[in-house]
């Protein structure tokens, strides 16, 4: 095998490619842009590094930026996230270089970045930025040769936006998170879904009668506590924003502060892109056999070293992705799946369905880079709108649902001022 990668396994790659073409029906947008691709070539010549979850929709995504003329390697962007039969289809049937194995350590995860990096990238596509952050803190001789990059997530794009203000940014970012098709699907329905069967999944626990307690009312918390409240949970929602708070208020939840609901919850999790949202002494007060567990983007939403400091012994592996922390009066505290996205460490992160919009906003962002790069500042841009809204009339198109065109005396009354009551 010539093509470099660094996977669990290639003789996984037979279960990840049946995977691959699953998630493949149900990416009817991703699909028209790969026939378009396919013809057109927009991205011939172009040398990618894209650092996403390693997942059968992210195969989809770098398997059309192939076809589109890309030369392309992926690495993960989560120690915990990657699918190793996915990883090793892509190598063995797609020819597509991959360095990523579930589990790997801190060490094996920056190096893969590096590998990532010594493609020596046109265009970087990062999901939490980690890419973009490891070129300008480490790489910074491959810099000029970067013309853009694409980002997936909120906390990414937080921190794109913290380089930027700075000065300290050197090319342009599309922000996909940015894009209404992205962060009103799959942040709310496709986080909210995964989320719960993450949970579910790692600890079979029943959701109905239980009270869970969601950190944050922003696009995926609000979605978490929707699909929990739909199997029966009492939600309770911790903000520090008003109007979220507010909002969740009108929405029929309980809001309280974390330290109220602590002694209260029986299942917590964080998605807030914030740190320790759940902390020392929240855990001082919970109940024995509560299970906590992160679905933002990095590990430090849950303070885990607290905990693990508070533990009478090392935690306690009780089922995969359940750790079990002893405390001092004989509690029991679990944390899942390491305290990271628990949706795609113990479950398989969104369907289908909801990536087919966020990736078709990566492809088309990056088409858009390699058009534009030359009229961008070194600053964070949308993907246009019109483009958003155009994977919109797609995704409509393919799920069978027709809408109403505005006729030309609405197109007109709503532009003009003249007419009132
Ligand atoms: N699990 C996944 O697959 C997945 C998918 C998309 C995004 N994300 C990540 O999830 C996180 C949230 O993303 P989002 O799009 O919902 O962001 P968002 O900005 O819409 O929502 C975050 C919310 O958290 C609230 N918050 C901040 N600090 C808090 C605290 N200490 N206590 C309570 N609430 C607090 C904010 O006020 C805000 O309402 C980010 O890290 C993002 O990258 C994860």
């Amino acid at each position: 095998m010539s093509i470099e990668h660094d996977v669990r396994s290639l003789d996984m790659a037979p279960g990840g490619r049946l995977r691959i073409e699953w998630a493949e029906n149900d990416m009817p947008v991703l699909r028209q842009i790969r026939e378009r691709f396919a013809k057109e070539k927009p991205l011939q010549g172009i040398r990618m590094a894209a650092c996403l979850h390693v997942t059968t929709e992210t195969a989809n995504l770098v398997h059309t930026l192939q076809v589109g003329g890309a030369d392309v390697v992926l690495t993960a962007s989560n120690p915990l996230s990657t699918q190793d039969d996915v990883a090793a289809s892509l190598v063995a049937n797609y020819e597509i270089p991959v360095f990523a194995i579930k589990g790997e350590d801190n060490k094996t995860y920056y190096d893969h970045l590096q590998r990532a990096l010594d493609h020596q990238p046109h265009i970087t596509m990062d999901d939490g930025a980690d890419l973009v952050s490891e070129l300008h803190k480490n790489r910074t001789e491959l810099i000029d040769g970067v013309i853009g990059g694409t980002e997936e997530t909120t906390t990414g794009v937080i921190r794109l936006r913290a380089m930027a203000a700075d000065g300290a940014l050197r090319f342009p970012v599309v922000a996909v998170n940015d894009s209404d098709t992205k962060h009103m699907f799959d942040n709310r329905y496709g986080t909210g879904q995964s989320t719960i069967d993450g949970i579910i999944r790692a600890t079979n626990l029943l959701i109905a009668g239980r009270t869970v307690v969601v950190g944050g009312y922003g696009w995926c918390s609000r979605g978490i506590a929707m699909r929990a409240r739909g199997l029966g949970a009492n939600v309770i929602v911790t903000e520090v924003d008003p109007l979220k708070a507010l909002e969740a208020v009108m929405d029929g939840y309980r809001v309280m502060p974390m330290i109220e609901a602590a002694p209260i919850g029986d299942v917590f999790v964080t998605s807030t892109g914030d740190i320790n949202v759940v902390d020392r002494h929240h855990f001082e007060v919970m109940k024995n056999g509560a299970v906590v567990c992160n679905s933002g983007h990095f590990n430090v939403e849950l303070n885990i070293p607290a905990l693990a400091s508070m533990a009478v012994e090392e935690p306690r592996r009780v089922r995969p992705f359940v750790d079990q922390y002893i405390m001092p009066d004989g509690r029991r505290l679990h944390i899942l799946g390491e305290g990271r996205l628990i949706n795609l460490a113990a479950a398989e992160g969104h369907p289908a369905s909801v990536m087919d919009m966020s990736f078709a906003n990566q492809a088309l962002a990056a088409e858009y880079m390699v058009k534009h790069h030359d009229e961008l500042q070194n600053n964070v841009y949308r993907v246009p709108e019109d483009v958003d809204k155009e994977i919109a009339r797609l995704k409509l198109e393919a799920m069978g649902v027709n809408i109403d065109v505005l006729t030309d005396e609405q197109l007109a009354y709503l532009n003009q001022w003249q007419e009132g009551t």
